[in-house]
């Protein structure tokens, strides 16, 4: 059905329900419009495949491929499909309308992103990226541009575009499927060899895009399609640190980690990924950071970020050895980043003993679970999630914010999602 209107010219209503407003962006392969569904009352984005690709049968199955594996998966950081189908030869996919913008929009307006901001995006679309991979879907087309970031703080992977159940791929062996449809520079060695991928390639992505938040840049970057993919062929990756010092030497071993070149030498999935970033302040001091009822049912024994073989021999001894001799700078540096409390550097130059002063309890609310953390462990206090979600915002902490508790004791917390959150850009 269509009809007219003064200011958007021609619009249509998708399958007797969709009514298309105003297009919101494009990709490779489809349009994504605002569109109000008329059955449910309420805003969603619809993607339309370009009408060029309705005829294609190999396009046409794809576009159901995505839709079917995306409307399998329900995640606070993966952007829910409501519906899809087709409607007078269009072919269509409903889902939830992120209000904000995406993360390719986001890095060019803000350049380098702080280290901490970094962190919680990447654990966030890890966190997604690890319930896709516990049934089985792997992404295949994790960049910035399918990472959206509303306005209310949410991070959302969206654009299952070339997902598939890597199981039956990988029976199958039809990999390359759709694969010249992705962005070479986030593309595993293996994915650009036309191997079989396993969650590993989102890891991957998801490190390139790590380092690009961290750098301004993508680790490779030659002139053409091939000479990149040759390059995440064969290429090592120069360290971030080198672009941008204030990387802590953890979390550059964990960017790293996801560019090996061999899929068993990185995180294996998004859970053990995120896990890793969570545990940053672990690494940096030996300290822990408390974990969610989420997370603790994860089925993974790691709880140390792991080393890279030989030359995270090397890097671990060098690492050891600099504690040793720059002990005081690195500490600085620890609290620098917030990641841990050190009561000597930051309580006014005295020894005092960790247990037994009285201090000011943080105010917590509308954080999210990593900067509650963070916040908490800098001020020397352990959070402890007592009711509701990890991915929401802090709603109420006991010890209230600025009552006294002993120093290295516990804040309790409950969460909610659909609590306010301070927004992440100001555009
Ligand atoms: N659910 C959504 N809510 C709001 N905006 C969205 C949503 N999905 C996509 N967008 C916006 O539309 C843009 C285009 O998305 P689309 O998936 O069509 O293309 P792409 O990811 O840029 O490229 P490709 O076709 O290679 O995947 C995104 O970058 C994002 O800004
Ligand atoms: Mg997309």
């Amino acid at each position: 059905m269509e009809y007219k209107d003064e200011e958007l010219g021609e619009i249509e209503v998708l399958g007797d329900r969709y009514l298309l407003q105003n297009r919101i962006g494009s990709g490779g392969m489809a349009t994504i419009y605002r569109a109000q569904d008329l059955q449910m009352d309420r805003a969603v984005a619809v993607k339309v495949l370009r009408e060029i690709y309705n005829t294609n049968p190999k396009f046409v199955r794809r576009f159901q491929v995505e839709a079917k594996a995306a409307s399998a998966l329900q995640h606070p950081n993966i952007v829910q499909v409501y519906d899809y189908g087709q409607s007078d030869g269009n072919y269509y996919i409903v889902m939830e309308l992120v209000d904000g913008t995406d993360l390719r929009r986001y890095l060019s307006s803000r350049g380098v992103l702080d280290v901490d901001r970094a962190i919680i995006i990447a654990h966030d679309v890890a966190l997604g990226l690890g319930a896709a991979h516990r049934r089985s879907i792997v992404h295949r087309d994790v960049k910035p541009q399918n990472v959206l970031i509303g306005k209310d703080g949410s991070i959302k992977l969206t654009d299952f575009g070339i997902a598939s159940m890597y199981k039956d791929l990988n029976a199958d062996r039809l990999t390359t499927t759709g694969m010249t449809l992705g962005t070479v520079q986030y593309f595993a060695p293996e994915q650009a060899q036309g191997e079989i991928v396993s969650p590993a390639a989102d890891v991957y992505a998801l490190g390139i895009v790590m380092y690009e938040m961290l750098t301004d840049h993508t680790p490779f970057n030659g002139n053409s399609p091939v000479v990149v993919a040759m390059q995440h062929i064969q290429d090592q990756p120069n360290p971030p640190g080198q672009f941008n010092p204030s990387i802590p030497a953890a979390l550059e071993e964990i960017i790293l980690r996801c560019l090996e070149k061999v899929p068993d030498m990185r995180f294996p999935d998004g859970s053990q990924l995120a896990r890793s970033l969570e545990m940053l302040g672990d690494a940096e001091m030996g300290e822990t950071v408390s974990m969610t009822p989420e997370h603790t049912s994860i089925p993974t024994t790691s709880t140390r970020i792991p080393s890279r073989q030989s030359k995270s021999m090397t890097f671990i001894l060098l690492a050891t050895l600099l504690v040793l001799l720059v002990f005081s700078f690195s500490v600085y540096l620890a609290v620098q980043l917030s990641f841990i409390h050190v009561p000597f550097f930051s309580g006014g130059g005295a020894m005092t003993s960790s247990t037994d002063r009285l201090i000011e309890v943080p105010d917590l609310h509308t954080m999210s679970w990593l900067n509650a953390v963070a916040t908490s462990e800098k001020e020397g206090f352990r959070l402890v999630l007592v009711s509701g979600q990890a991915k929401g915002v802090v709603v109420d902490q006991n010890p209230k914010a600025h009552d006294k508790a002993t120093r290295g004791s516990t804040i309790d917390v409950k969460m909610e999602i659909l609590a306010p959150h301070p927004p992440l850009h100001s555009s």
